[in-house]
């Protein structure tokens, strides 16, 4: 199985959230191919960002492809509003509160894409009962709740096995990084299988953002 394409996806976390359809419209004129949106609980994680409200605005405002990181412990209680606010991917945390593989099925369900996120802690082995029921596997290179962090080292060999497992199983997902995404990090973890390159603060606070998503895109 070929190796997906590679994709940058700007974090809206990092943006000037006073000016949001202002910043969704740079990131796609910079280059974006995907919007990524965080959503944080204040539970799941330790900050408070947005609700499906948001989501459904940038919706409207951009015909990005939207991809929407839900960093939130009931994640199948709010996934009825989230699929209703126009995402095309929603990702679900493996450690949060509820049944996995039926999420995963009723994401899918809709026609939208499903992902699955793991935190730099957990064990990959929680993960691979899911991969044929995913489009996307996020293995999150810091501890999720904040942009600007320093990305992870270690998360890589977790990348190797997985993009080992995919291949092994002629399974065709993406491998999203997520957390501390520059240029240089990004070639690391590329080479290490990853394809989707999500990058908040080095995208919207780069004094050249058209620049800064072509360092990610060919590193
Ligand atoms: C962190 C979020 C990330 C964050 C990345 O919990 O999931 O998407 O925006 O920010 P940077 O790229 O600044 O590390
Ligand atoms: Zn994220």
């Amino acid at each position: 199985m070929l190796q997906p394409a590679r994709i940058v996806a700007p974090s809206l976390l990092a943006a000037d959230l006073a000016k949001i359809s202002e910043e969704v419209a740079r990131a796609g004129r910079a280059g974006a191919d995907w919007m990524h949106l965080d959503v944080m609980d204040g539970h799941f994680v330790d900050n408070i960002t947005f609700g499906p409200e948001l989501v459904r605005s940038v919706r409207d405002a951009t015909t990005l492809f939207l991809d929407v990181h839900l960093m939130i412990s009931r994640p199948d209680h709010f996934l009825p509003r989230f699929l209703a606010a126009g995402a095309d991917m929603l990702t679900v945390h493996v450690e949060a509160s509820h049944d996995v593989a039926e999420t995963l099925r009723r994401i899918r369900q809709t026609g939208c894409q499903a992902g699955l996120a793991l935190n730099p802690a957990t064990p990959v082995e929680s993960v691979l009962p899911f991969l044929d029921q995913i489009d996307l596997l996020l293995c999150m290179t810091v501890v999720p709740g904040f942009g600007g962090q320093a990305f992870m080292p270690d998360v890589l060999e977790k990348i190797r096995v997985v993009a080992a497992t995919r291949a092994a199983r002629g399974l065709g997902f993406h491998i999203e990084v997520d957390g501390g995404i520059d240029g240089v990090t990004a070639a690391r973890c590329a080479a290490a299988g990853a394809n989707v390159m999500v990058a908040g603060s080095s995208t919207f606070r780069a004094p050249d953002m058209a620049l800064a998503i072509a360092q990610i895109r060919n590193a």
